[in-house]
């Protein structure tokens, strides 16, 4: 079997705050298609390396290659806007603009690309709402007025809103209760089969993870420890992956996992 794309590509990434170490020396790739999703302890520096896949942060040593090309290339550096045209992110925190409305928050990617016309802006912004089950009647709504899982599904929204080959989702079912997580879990499933998406997820909630990973990459001691299918994860003897899966490993045989979770994503021969 060929080996699927790379589309994200680290390696030997460590990142340093001060004295602080934060990861040492970093190596994973994001295949094409994939649903890769990244697991760790608070702190851990999961939302770090996101950033750093963004070309937000940069790393204190190593390289981060994205679509081909790596941050550190001078005339990459020129087209990182053309990434970020192709990324789309759902940020843990501050997830909307609160000053403005669900409409214009979906509409802001559109705007900045400064090609289309406020007619064909509207329209894609009601595309992208219709798709994550948001009706044209809270287009004019604050954030502040919207439930929790409203917030997530615009933020989704806008996410998509360029239509992007690379999702990044950071706890995107954090604060949502079960019913919420899980109808964003069957939209997340719904997107990526109408979509030719490729998503990098960090979370921290068992079934969020269980029902969408591909792969799971395990971020601690600084480093990723395994890079892995659920079961062959949860198999793998390391502190932090014993407490975070102690309350679903009596539930299913590790074995189990990979042909009850995996998707059809190209795999890794
Ligand atoms: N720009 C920065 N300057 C200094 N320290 C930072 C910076 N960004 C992150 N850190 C530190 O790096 C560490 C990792 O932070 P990060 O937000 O990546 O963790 P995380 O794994 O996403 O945690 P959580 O699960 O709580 O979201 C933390 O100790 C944080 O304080
Ligand atoms: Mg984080």
């Amino acid at each position: 079997m060929t080996q699927p794309e790379c589309i994200i590509e680290i390696e030997a990434l460590s990142t340093q705050f001060g004295d602080q170490v934060v990861h040492r020396d970093i190596n994973l790739c994001v295949y094409h298609g994939e649903i890769l999703t990244l697991i760790g302890g608070s702190g851990s520096g999961k939302t770090t390396l996101l950033r750093q896949m963004l070309g937000l942060e940069e790393p204190t040593k190593g390289s981060v290659r994205i679509f081909g090309g790596a941050y550190d290339d001078a005339t990459f550096n020129l087209k990182k806007k053309n990434i970020h045209n192709r990324s789309g992110v759902l940020f843990q925190q501050g997830a909307l603009f609160s000053a403005l409305t669900v409409f214009d928050n979906v509409a802001l990617p559109l705007r900045e690309l400064h090609m289309l016309s406020e007619s064909m802006i509207r329209n894609l912004v009601m595309m992208k709402l219709d798709m994550v089950a948001i009706g044209p009647e809270h287009a004019d709504k604050m954030p502040a007025t919207l439930s929790g899982g409203m917030i997530k599904r615009v933020a989704l929204a806008r996410a998509l809103a360029l239509d992007p080959e690379l999702l990044f989702l950071d706890e995107p079912t954090a604060g949502l209760d079960p019913e919420l997580s899980e109808s964003f879990i069957e939209l997340v499933l719904t997107l990526r089969s109408e979509m030719d998406l490729t998503i990098v997820m960090v979370t921290h909630d068992l079934d969020t993870l269980v029902a969408l990973s591909d792969r799971i990459a395990v971020l601690a001691d600084k480093q990723i420890v395994i890079t892995g299918t659920l079961g062959e994860v949860c198999q793998f003897q390391h502190s932090f992956i014993t407490s975070f899966f102690k309350n679903i490993r009596h539930k299913f045989e590790p074995k189990n996992y990979s042909e009850q979770t995996w998707k059809t994503a190209p795999m890794p021969s």
